[in-house]
């Protein structure tokens, strides 16, 4: 066992946040570990848990009861990576932030270089990186390989962060850069390091240090198609989220879609030789039952329905949408009539109508979060 630093009395000069999710077999190698690189700072470590079933925070909890080095934020019917790294950092008065995974995958030997860099360079901020020469991803797949390249090209071609690897999850910054950051952040997901460089409201100065990223020895790695969707969410808040909010922008683009859906079952219905009124009719309940389906999966894919909870939701999902109908076509016919061009008039029902199904199935289908 390692003696405890005799941190009383000094203050703290780095603290290590450590998001965790069902890690309970990493985390006391990953404390033997950073007690071993990191002897000679003054330095914490606060894991936040989201509540891990495998009982993680209880662990940490029974490390910290010998080891005032180490804390743990133990969060409750919360989920997610980033807010947890930027609760974490909040919750610590150090003048130096890192943030890694607990699962060792990230190399923890090369922390004392990251906080020399830092002070040395004058930095806002050194990031363990995979892709600058002596870095690699290990033993990754191709396919991952390929995933991750594929999103680290989109963030560098879309906001100019100049990083090799803003997608790492591995990183020291100055607490001052943090906090130029948090407020802009869109804390979803998994992509905290990119969040905070696309959200700093001048660019920040930076170092790459060249990591290999580890084998994970225990528990499962929780990226996933989830990742994926939240990584879409988050790029399109920063490229627009400034103007509207993204679910509503998703929602809208499932109602374009809708239209294209209406037209050619309209088609098909028209070919089958029903009467008009019947095709259009037919067309828009197809049309209204796939943008509730492509809701479901795309714009709300992180508070899917299932089940019963399903088929209740889609039938309100059916009565809102007829309440938006009958809204948009009195608003339109008003306008018209009182002359406004037929074209304004019908496009100011139409955004009435987006706009009141936008809101009324956020508040009465996927009304999960909606306070946060
Ligand atoms: N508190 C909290 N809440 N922690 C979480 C959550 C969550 O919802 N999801 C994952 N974690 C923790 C895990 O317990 C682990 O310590 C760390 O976050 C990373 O999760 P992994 O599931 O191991 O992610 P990965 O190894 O697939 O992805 C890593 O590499 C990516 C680079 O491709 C992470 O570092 C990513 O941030 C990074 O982008
Ligand atoms: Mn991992």
């Amino acid at each position: 066992m390692h003696e405890p630093l005799p941190i009383d009395g000094r203050t703290i000069e780095l603290t290590v946040v450590i998001p965790t999710f069902n890690e309970k077999d990493n985390v006391r190698l990953l404390v033997e570990r950073l007690h071993k690189t990191l002897a000679g700072i003054a330095w914490e470590a606060i894991f936040v848990d989201d509540d891990s079933r495998d009982g993680t925070a209880d662990v940490v909890r029974a490390i910290a009861q010998r080891d005032r080095q180490i804390r743990v934020i133990q969060r409750i019917g919360r989920r997610g990576l980033s807010s947890a790294c930027v609760e974490g950092v909040l919750s610590s008065s150090s003048p130096y932030v890192a943030v890694m995974d607990a699962d060792l995958q990230h190399d923890e030997t090369i922390l004392p270089a990251m906080l020399q860099r830092l002070k040395s360079d004058d930095l806002d901020i050194v990031v363990g990186s995979r892709y600058v020469e002596g870095g690699s991803t290990g033993a990754w797949d191709s396919r991952r390989v390929m995933i991750s390249q594929f999103s680290v090209g989109l963030a560098q071609s879309l906001f100019k962060v100049g990083l090799k690897d803003p997608m790492s999850g591995f990183f020291m910054m100055r607490r001052e850069a943090f906090d130029r950051s948090v407020r802009g952040l869109s804390q979803q997901g998994f992509k905290i390091l990119f969040d905070l460089m696309a959200s700093s409201p001048k660019p920040m100065t930076f170092a790459e240090i060249p990591f290999t990223f580890g084998l994970r020895q225990h528990g499962d790695s929780k990226l996933d198609a989830m990742v994926a969707w939240q990584f879409g969410v988050l790029i399109l808040d920063k490229l627009f989220g400034r103007y509207l909010p993204v679910r509503f922008l998703m929602f809208a683009l499932v109602g374009g879609t809708g239209i294209l859906v209406h037209l050619a079952a309209l088609y098909v219905l028209l070919a089958l030789e029903a009467p008009f009124t019947v095709a259009q009719a037919g067309a828009v309940l197809i049309s209204t039952t796939s943008n509730f389906f492509l809701d479901n999966i795309i714009t709300y894919r992180d508070q899917k329905l299932r089940g019963w909870r399903l088929l209740r939701g889609l039938l309100i999902f059916y009565a809102v949408c007829a309440i938006g109908a009958i809204a948009n076509v009195n608003i339109a016919t008003t306008l018209y009539v009182e002359h406004t061009a037929w074209w304004s008039a019908g496009l100011a029902g139409a955004v009435i109508g987006v706009v009141w199904n936008y809101a009324a199935s956020r508040l009465f289908i996927w009304s999960r979060g909606i306070s946060g």
